[in-house]
C-alpha cells in the first residue's frame, strides 16, 4: 500500500492506494463511532458481502445508479435517513463509489449537524484517480454541473484498483478522461501514458498512473485549496466538458475527453499552445476516444449546446469565457475568450471528430 498526504487549513488527509488499502485501514476506521454507508446500485449489487462483511449492521443508503440522481432531492433523502439512523457529530459516512456517490456523499457529511467525518472509497477509475481527492463536493441543479456544493476534506481516502476489475470498459474510458488531464499538466504523466507499451487499461499500469495523479492533485489542492488560482488547473477541458456533458447526456469523463480534445484544438489555434506538443496531445486524446464502446455524440446543435459554458463556476463575469488549456509539456495557461469568438473557434474543430 502507498501513501500519500494532503494537508490543508482543515484537514490532513491520508490517502491509501493499493490493493490492501481496505483490509488495512478499514476495520480501523469503522471502529468506535456509527458508521453510514452511501454506495450505488451497482456497487452495492456487485459488492453487498463485501460492505456486510466490513460495516455489519451499519446502515447502508443504496441511492440508484446515474449522473442524473446527482440532484438535491437525493441529496435530501440521504440526510433524512442520516437523521433516521440517528448519527451524531462523532458519526461517519463512508462514500463508496464513483464519483457521483463521492461527491454527494462528501456533500452530505459537510452538511449533517454542520459535518461529519468522511471516508471516500472510490470504485471507478474516474474517482480513483480525481474526483475522491481534493474535496470538492456537489450536486448538479436546474441543469448546471455541481452547482451546489462545499469543499469539504475527507479524513482518509482508500484507493483499492480491485474495484477497476468489475468496471465496465466504458467507465475504463471516462476515468482516462481525467488521467488525460494530468497528462496535460504534467511531464512525467504525460511522458507515461505517450511511452506505454501496455494497453492503456493494464492493471498495474492503471494502478500506477492512480498514484501518479493523486500526487500530482494533492500538491496541487494543498497549496490552493479552494481554488483562487492553481487549482484552476484541475479544470483543463471541463468548460467545454460540462457543456457537453449537460447537452448530449454523454458520462463526465467522456465529454472531458471530447472537452480536452476541442479546447486543446482551440489553444493551439489562438497561438497560446506550443503546436507540435499540442497534436501530440491531439493524438492521446483520439487514442483514448477510439476505445470501444465509441460514443457519438450529436455535435449537430454545438453552437447551442456550448451556452451552457456560459453559467460555468470557471468565469469571473467579464462576458468570456475563461478555459484552463494546455500550454506546453508540464505548462497551462487560462485562456479568456468573448462567448462568440468561443463558439465559432469551437466549432470548427468538432468536424475532425468524425
Ligand atoms: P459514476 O459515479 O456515475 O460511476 C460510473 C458508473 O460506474 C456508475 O454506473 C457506477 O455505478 C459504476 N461503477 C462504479 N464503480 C464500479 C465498479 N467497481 N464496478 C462496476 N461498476 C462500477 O461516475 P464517475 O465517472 O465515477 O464520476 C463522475 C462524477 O464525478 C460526475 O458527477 C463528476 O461531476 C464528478 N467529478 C467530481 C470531481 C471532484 O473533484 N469532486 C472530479 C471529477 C468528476
Ligand atoms: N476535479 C477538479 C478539482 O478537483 O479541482
Amino acid at each position: 500500500m502507498k501513501e500519500i498526504q494532503l494537508k490543508t487549513a482543515t484537514q490532513t488527509a491520508k490517502i491509501c492506494v493499493g490493493d490492501d488499502a481496505l483490509a488495512l485501514r478499514l476495520p480501523g476506521l469503522i471502529a468506535g463511532q456509527q458508521n453510514f454507508v452511501l454506495t450505488d446500485t451497482n456497487v452495492y449489487g456487485l459488492y453487498k458481502d463485501t460492505l456486510k462483511w466490513y460495516f455489519g449492521d451499519a446502515p447502508i443508503f443504496v441511492l440508484e445508479a446515474g449522473e442524473e440522481n446527482k440532484t438535491f432531492s437525493s441529496l435530501g433523502a440521504i440526510l433524512q435517513e442520516m437523521t433516521k439512523a440517528g448519527l451524531h457529530r462523532t458519526s461517519r459516512l463512508f462514500a463508496v463509489g464513483g464519483g457521483v456517490i463521492g461527491d454527494i456523499g462528501g456533500l452530505a457529511s459537510s452538511l449533517y449537524m454542520r459535518g461529519i467525518s468522511c471516508v471516500q472509497i472510490p470504485t471507478s477509475l474516474l474517482a480513483q484517480v480525481d474526483s475522491s481527492v481534493g474535496g470538492k463536493t456537489a450536486v448538479d441543479l436546474n441543469g448546471v454541473k455541481n452547482i451546489v456544493g462545499a469543499f469539504y476534506q475527507p479524513m482518509e481516502v482508500l484507493v483499492s484498483p480491485a474495484f477497476l476489475q468489475t468496471l465496465p470498459q466504458r467507465e475504463i474510458k471516462c476515468g482516462l478522461g481525467e488521467i488525460i488531464k494530468y497528462c496535460a499538466l504534467d511531464k512525467g504523466i504525460f511522458e507515461k501514458v505517450a511511452n506505454a507499451t501496455c494497453e492503456w487499461d493494464n492493471v498495474d499500469f492503471l494502478e500506477s498512473l492512480i498514484v501518479d495523479c493523486i500526487a500530482y492533485k494533492a500538491g496541487v489542492v494543498s497549496r490552493d485549496e479552494k481554488e483562487t488560482g492553481e487549482r484552476k488547473c484541475l479544470n483543463v477541458g471541463h468548460t467545454t466538458g460540462h457543456a457537453i456533458e449537460l447537452s448530449t447526456g454523454l458520462s463526465h469523463g467522456e465529454s472531458v475527453l471530447y472537452g480536452t480534445y476541442l479546447e486543446t484544438c482551440l489553444a493551439i489555434e489562438k497561438g497560446v499552445c506550443e503546436k507540435e506538443y499540442g497534436k501530440k496531445l491531439l493524438c492521446i486524446l483520439k487514442k483514448a476516444l477510439a476505445i470501444a464502446p465509441v460514443s457519438k455524440p450529436d455535435f449537430s446543435g454545438i453552437e447551442i449546446d456550448l451556452q451552457k459554458a456560459k453559467s460555468d463556476k470557471k468565469n469571473v463575469g467579464d462576458g468570456k469565457i475563461q478555459m484552463a488549456v494546455a500550454k506546453a509539456l508540464g505548462e497551462w495557461t487560462l485562456l479568456s475568450l468573448p462567448f462568440d469568438e468561443y463558439v465559432a473557434g469551437t466549432t470548427q474543430f468538432v468536424a475532425s471528430l468524425a
